[in-house]
């Protein structure tokens, strides 16, 4: 059966049980690029119309009760595998959301969180993303966690790192201490993944944190996602049987 978006929109949102609402929601925005190129416009604009459909989907995530919103922003390949103007422009938008958006995220209750190795970004980006955190360190209706440079093998590697400096016993290493030394310490494991632009994979993005996540792929370009597709995603999410392994 074939529905339109308006009656597949009503469905999606009559249908969501309060009560069934996932904790943790991460995201992998795929699509800019092809969005642009569908619409004759430079990638920048892709990129910009990406960061006002994260604002849509924040706000609707935060009303729908979920507690954290992690996103794919930058992977630590992004650095090497796009144009050095590419990049910049990238570096500009995430650094204007972080600064300018800083009161709309108050006002929306949001703290943020940055998950990836910065330290590669320039001073200032470091010091707008401390400050940013900072001001909003005691909000509690739900963490923006913005992964930065990020890529799930390397935040594994840094988290042995870290535990071979705590010189631990080979005895002490489990499931929990590892997880500890994660940048994610403290968040809870995504429930949901959502993947949009048509791509069905989780390009290393939270891999040992998705070991029980349920995965939501859609089509739409990220520019395009809208707080109906998120509401789509969050029914399918409540269909799932989850069995956690057992
Ligand atoms: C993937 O699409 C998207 C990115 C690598 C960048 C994501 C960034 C944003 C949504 C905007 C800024 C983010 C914040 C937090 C303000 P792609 O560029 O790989 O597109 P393609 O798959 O069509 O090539």
């Amino acid at each position: 059966m074939t529905y339109s978006r308006n009656a597949l929109e009503l469905d999606s949102i009559m249908n969501i049980e309060k009560e069934k609402i996932p904790g943790h929601v991460a995201i992998i925005m795929d699509g800019n690029r092809r969005w642009a190129r569908q619409h004759k416009l430079p990638r920048v604009e892709g990129h910009r119309r990406g960061a006002s459909a994260l604002e849509g989907i924040l706000e609707r995530a935060g009303d729908l009760g979920v507690k954290t919103l992690t996103v794919y922003a930058f992977s630590s390949e992004n650095r090497f595998n796009r144009t050095k103007k590419e990049v910049n422009d990238l570096m500009r938008l995430i650094k204007y959301f972080i600064i300018k958006k800083r009161k709309d995220l108050f006002d929306r209750g949001a703290k943020l969180g940055v998950i990836g190795n910065v330290k590669v970004f320039p001073e200032d980006l470091q010091l707008a993303i401390s400050k940013t955190k900072n001001l909003l360190k005691k909000n509690e209706r739900i963490k923006l966690n913005i992964a930065l440079n990020y890529g799930g093998r390397p935040e594994i590697v840094e988290a042995f790192k870290r535990i071979m400096t705590q010189k631990k016993d080979v005895a002490e290493i489990n499931e929990e201490l590892v997880s500890k030394n994660l940048d994610t310490n403290g968040d809870t494991d995504p429930d949901l993944i959502i993947r949009t632009g048509g791509e069905y994979r989780l390009s290393n993005f939270l891999v040992w944190q998705a070991c029980y996540s349920e995965l939501y792929f859609s089509d739409v370009l990220w520019p395009d996602f809208r707080p109906n597709d998120f509401d789509r995603a969050i029914c399918e999410f409540q269909r799932r049987k989850r069995r956690f392994g057992k």
